[in-house]
């Protein structure tokens, strides 16, 4: 299947890539007026309401173009921290600018818990049928940043399955095979193999 991805975030379009294309569909960023698309983003909703808005606003803007009846994907994901409930979750990458990550290992070092988990909700619609998929990566938060693989909180997220390594460390090879994103991906390609719903 050929896949439009509505995202402004460049890592997140080669990741899905590079898991999706294994699968046999296409993945390319969607880009309308020569621009990707800038959502609004209801963070208060959580992961998958800040998917389902992204959905509807990225229908919207496809609508009545050639791009109508096309297949869009959407992504919305964060990281967790087991030491405070649904933090930093959907505002990730606001608390990411914020605090950065030494803030981030700090708050973690002060609560005494480091584990920490990546999740990831995605939608597909062609404008009839709608796809939905979760993914969780399991891990911890590392002492101090290390390896420049990635983006966002890789640097200092340990995942359970990667042998202590941190992401940034782990480089792509390993992240696709393990990641939220792997696992939110697959699920969706598993679900287009399915009997539609
Ligand atoms: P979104 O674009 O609203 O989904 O924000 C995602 C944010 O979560 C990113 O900007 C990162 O801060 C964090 N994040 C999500 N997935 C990853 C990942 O695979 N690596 C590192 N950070 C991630």
């Amino acid at each position: 299947m050929r896949i439009l991805f509505a995202t402004g975030n460049e890592n997140k379009i080669v990741e899905a890539q590079e898991v999706l294309e294994s699968l046999g569909h296409t993945v390319e960023g969607l880009v309308i007026d020569g621009q990707r698309p800038n959502f609004d983003e209801p963070k208060e909703l959580g992961l998958e309401g800040v998917a389902e808005s992204k959905i509807r606003q990225a229908l919207d803007l496809i609508k009545g173009s050639e791009l109508d009846g096309s297949a869009i994907l959407v992504e919305d994901s964060g990281i967790f921290l087991d030491a405070f409930p649904e933090w930093p979750g959907a505002q990730s990458s606001d608390v990411e600018k914020e605090i950065g990550l030494e803030g981030i290992i700090d708050r973690v070092k002060e609560s005494g818990n480091s584990g920490a988990e990546y999740r990831a909700v995605a939608i597909l619609s062609n404008g009839n049928q709608v796809w939905k998929s979760q993914g969780i990566c399991r891990g911890k938060i590392s002492d101090y940043p290390r390896g420049s693989y990635g983006f966002g909180y890789d640097p200092i997220f340990i995942p359970e399955e990667g042998g202590g390594g941190t992401f940034g460390e782990l480089g792509k090879e390993i992240k696709n095979q393990i990641s939220h994103r792997k696992k939110v991906m697959q699920g969706l390609s598993n679900l287009l193999k399915s009997p539609s719903r």
